[in-house]
C-alpha cells in the first residue's frame, strides 16, 4: 500500500493523493470535521458529483463561486471544480491556501486557447479588448482586459461603447450567441467546450416529440443550432432558476448532467431530461469536472494538498480582468 509521503511525491504524476482509506469512515461527517476544525470553506461548482455537492459550502456557477471565493474569510478554500476556478479563487486570494481535489480536473475549453498562440492572434488586432470568458488560463487571463463568465457577459459587453472593437475568447459558441444578442461583431477566438458540443440536434428533436410540453433549457458553451431549439438560455444558475420559477413540469437539459441535481432537489415533483450526445457515450459528463470524488476531497482536506500554487507575477497580471469583471457585476447587482 502507497504510504502517504510516496503519495505526496506522487501528485506530479497522479494529480491526488492516491492512498487508501478505511472504507468504514463516514466521510460526510469526516469533512465536516475538517472544515472546522481548520476553518476551511468547500466551494463546489454545479457540475459535481452530488455527493460532493452534498457536502458543499456553496454551490454555484462560475461567477458566484468567483465571489464566494473573493469574500470568504476562510483560511482554506476548497476547490470541487476544474483548475481554472481554483486558479480564479488563487488569484483572489494569494495569501490562502487553495486545494483542488485533483490537480489534473482542467478543461477542454481552457486548453484550447494557448495564451502564446492567442498572444500573436491578439497582436493582429491593437484596436481591441479582449473579453475572456472565465474558462481559460490564468496567462489567458493575464492577456485579457475584463473577464466574463455566462452570468454576466452580456451586461459585461453592453457596458463597452458601442464603437470599442472586441476580441471575445475562448469560446466561439458563446461569443457567437453574445453577438447576437448584443448586436455586436466581435472577433471570435475557435476554442469550444467537448461537453457542450457533442449535443444532437436530432436526438433533442425526437427527445421534443416525445415529451412537447416540456421545455428545452440550454448553456450558452452549445452550437448554434442546438441553442435554437431551446426555450431558454443561461448559466447554470440560471438554468437552475428557470426551472425553479417555470410552471412547466417537464425540461430538457441541455448542459453537463451534474446541475440535474440541484434541479431535482429544488424541484421534487418536476422532471428533468438530460439532453443525449451524439453517439452512445456518456459525454455530457465532464470528464475533468468528475475526475474529482468524495474520497480525494476528503483526502486534499486532511493532508492539505494538492495545493494551487502561482507565480506572484502572473497573479499580479491575470488579477486585474478578473476585479473589473466583479466591480461591473457588482456594478448591475449580478
Ligand atoms: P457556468 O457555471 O458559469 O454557467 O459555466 C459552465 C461551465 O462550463 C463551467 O465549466
Ligand atoms: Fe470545461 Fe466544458 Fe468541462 Fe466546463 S463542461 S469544465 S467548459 S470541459
Amino acid at each position: 500500500m502507497t504510504d502517504i509521503n510516496t503519495a505526496k511525491a506522487n501528485i506530479k504524476t497522479t494529480g491526488f493523493l492516491d492512498i487508501a482509506i478505511n472504507v468504514n469512515l463516514d466521510l460526510f461527517a469526516e469533512i465536516e470535521k475538517i472544515k472546522n476544525k481548520k476553518n476551511a470553506i468547500v466551494l463546489a461548482h454545479y457540475y459535481q458529483e452530488p455527493d460532493i455537492q452534498d457536502v458543499a459550502d456553496f454551490i454555484g456557477d462560475s461567477l458566484g463561486l468567483a465571489q464566494q471565493a473573493e469574500k470568504t474569510s476562510a483560511d482554506i478554500i476548497v476547490f470541487a471544480g476544474v483548475h481554472f476556478m481554483a486558479e480564479t479563487a488563487k488569484i483572489l486570494n494569494p495569501h490562502k491556501k487553495v486545494l483542488l481535489p485533483d490537480l489534473k480536473a482542467g478543461c477542454s475549453l481552457s486548453d484550447s486557447a494557448p495564451p502564446a498562440l492567442f498572444k500573436l492572434f491578439r497582436d493582429k488586432y491593437p484596436n481591441h479588448l479582449v473579453i475572456s470568458y472565465v474558462n481559460c488560463s490564468a496567462g489567458m487571463k493575464a492577456l485579457s482586459d475584463i473577464i466574463c463568465t455566462s452570468s454576466n457577459a452580456e451586461k459585461i459587453i453592453d457596458s463597452l461603447p458601442k464603437e470599442q472593437e472586441i476580441i471575445f475568447a475562448p469560446d466561439k459558441n458563446l461569443g457567437a450567441w453574445l453577438n447576437k444578442r448584443t448586436g455586436r461583431n466581435m472577433v471570435l477566438w475557435n476554442g469550444a467546450c467537448m461537453v457542450h458540443e457533442i449535443f444532437s440536434v436530432e436526438k433533442i428533436t425526437k427527445l421534443k416529440i416525445r415529451h412537447p410540453a416540456a421545455k428545452v433549457i440550454a448553456h450558452p458553451e452549445c452550437e448554434e443550432a442546438v441553442l435554437r431549439l431551446a426555450d431558454y438560455v443561461g448559466s447554470t444558475t440560471g438554468l437552475l432558476k428557470y426551472s425553479v420559477d417555470s410552471t412547466a413540469k417537464e425540461f430538457i437539459v441541455v448542459t453537463e448532467t451534474g446541475i440535474l441535481h440541484q434541479m431535482q432537489k429544488s424541484s421534487p415533483a418536476k422532471t428533468f431530461i438530460p439532453a443525449p450526445p451524439n453517439n452512445s457515450c456518456a459525454c455530457n459528463d465532464c470528464p475533468h469536472m468528475k475526475l474529482n470524488t468524495l474520497e480525494k476531497l476528503y483526502l486534499c482536506m486532511e493532508y492539505e494538498t494538492p495545493e494551487i500554487t502561482m507565480n506572484e507575477e502572473l497573479i499580479i497580471l491575470a488579477k486585474k480582468p478578473i476585479e473589473r469583471m466583479l466591480a461591473i457585476s457588482k456594478q448591475y447587482g449580478l
